[in-house]
């Protein structure tokens, strides 16, 4: 039987507590319960402990509980982590990785997969504090249900209700589909389980000598979000990443390497997938030889940096004989977008050309490259849609929602 470690935070909805630990055991899931102390406030630990049939853990320095059972136990004994109601105070622990109480240091020892369905007042979710806690949650692989729009406890009306306990212990449960299927009753399986997924992302470093490279701008943020909606709709993610800042995301396998030609080699050497989606700012070009020692300006003076092509790892997947059955490439252009967008699809033997705007007149903040958000086209053999300016995350979604369609359709058809 599957497990969920169900965190209770301290908000009014966690009133409904005992009825989702009652929803989570009708889907067939076996839930043990965690407390912040000011859900202690709302909902009794006596009653959850009746309602689960387990223990209920709440304080991190509860000596006896280290010793039975430390929070890395705790968090590795589950399938799943549900955090319900996830305060804003929760969020913004779990998304900057304070760990000051068994509930966030929990979350932060954690491997499993982490579903969260916040509650809270409407000006706290509109917050932005707490939108830029929900996009880095979201770039983590951090799952969400809700919030709801509707009559809140404190009087007012909007975004920050905790959704219904059926729905989220639908959602966890189809998070956890698979194995213990007939046990979901009705609950949708993950859309892309089965599937494995290659996407390369960030930018490459291809070295002068020891200490200089030649690089771009990419950041890496599009397709690390591309991989955590992958990931959440159950795919076997293989994230293969140049140099970026990025923290690895949750459920999703980290390949992370420095050059194009190791890159080239990690993607060969995960085919056959079923879905390759390039994304990665793949240099051009790199320096011809790789000097052993640091280049020293006063003994070499200007160097002669002769450079050589790196090879196309999109065209060359698009050409091989273990093609992905989806190919995703993407383009930078900025204009022209469709006509070029359809001579990359030919060139490389790609399926959809996923194309963002680059130009400076984007309007787009910061730009493309290196920002949060992006305004990005699908184009395919017979198709075009433009996605709109949205966040990279919402994009990320939109394109995942793309993918799981075509896998739809196609089992259907
Ligand atoms: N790509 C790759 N390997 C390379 C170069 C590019 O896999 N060595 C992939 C990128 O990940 C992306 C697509 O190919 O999916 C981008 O193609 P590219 O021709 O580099 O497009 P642009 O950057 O738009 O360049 P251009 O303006 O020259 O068309």
């Amino acid at each position: 039987m599957k497990r969920v470690l169900l965190i209770i935070g301290g908000g009014i909805a966690a009133y409904k507590a005992p009825d989702l630990v009652r929803q989570l055991r009708a889907q067939g899931l076996a839930v043990r319960c965690l407390l912040t102390k000011a859900a202690e406030q709302f909902v009794s630990p006596l009653s959850l402990a009746s309602v689960s049939g387990d223990k209920v853990y709440e304080n991190l320095f509860d000596l006896t509980d280290e010793a039975e059972m430390g929070h890395i136990q705790l968090s590795r004994d589950a399938e799943l982590i549900l955090v319900a109601p996830a305060t804003a105070d929760l969020m913004a622990k779990a998304a900057q990785g304070i760990a000051n109480d068994l509930a966030s240091t929990t979350l932060l020892a954690t491997d499993k997969p982490v579903m969260l369905a916040p509650a809270m007042n409407v000006r706290m979710w509109k917050h932005a504090a707490t939108q830029r806690n929900l996009a880095q949650l979201k770039t983590d692989g951090l799952h969400f249900v809700g919030p709801e729009e509707g009559d809140m406890a404190c009087g007012e009306f909007g975004l920050g209700r905790m959704s219904e306990p059926s729905e989220i212990a639908a959602r966890a449960a189809a998070l956890l589909g698979g194995a213990d299927a007939p046990l979901l009753r009705g609950a949708q399986a993950p859309l892309l389980k089965g599937k494995k997924v290659l996407i390369t992302a960030g930018p490459t470093h291809e070295p002068i000598d020891p200490v200089r490279y030649i690089a771009n701008r990419s950041s890496g943020k599009q397709g690390y979000a591309i991989a955590g909606a992958l990931a959440a709709m159950g795919a076997e993610v293989h994230l293969v990443s140049g140099p970026t800042a990025l923290a690895d995301v949750a459920g999703v396998k980290m390949h992370r390497l420095e050059t194009a030609d190791e890159m080239y080699a990690a993607c060969h050497a995960l085919l056959p997938v079923d879905i390759g989606v390039m994304t990665a700012a793949v240099a051009d070009w790199r320096p011809d030889v790789c000097a052993d020692q640091k280049l020293k300006k006063t003994e070499t003076g200007l160097p002669d940096l002769a450079l050589r092509e790196n090879r196309d790892i999109l065209a060359s997947l698009g050409a091989s004989d273990k093609k992905p059955e989806l190919l995703i490439g993407f383009a930078a252009e900025t204009h022209n977008v469709e006509a070029f967008a359809r001579d990359k699809l030919a060139r490389k033997n790609c399926d959809w050309i996923i194309a963002n705007n680059v130009a400076l007149d984007s309007g787009i903040e910061g730009g493309v490259m290196g920002g949060d958000e992006n305004a990005a086209t699908l184009v395919s053999q017979n198709n075009v849609e433009a996605f709109g300016q949205m966040s990279k995350t919402e994009t990320a979604q939109k394109l995942a929602e793309h993918i799981a369609g075509y896998f739809n359709s196609r089992k259907t058809s």
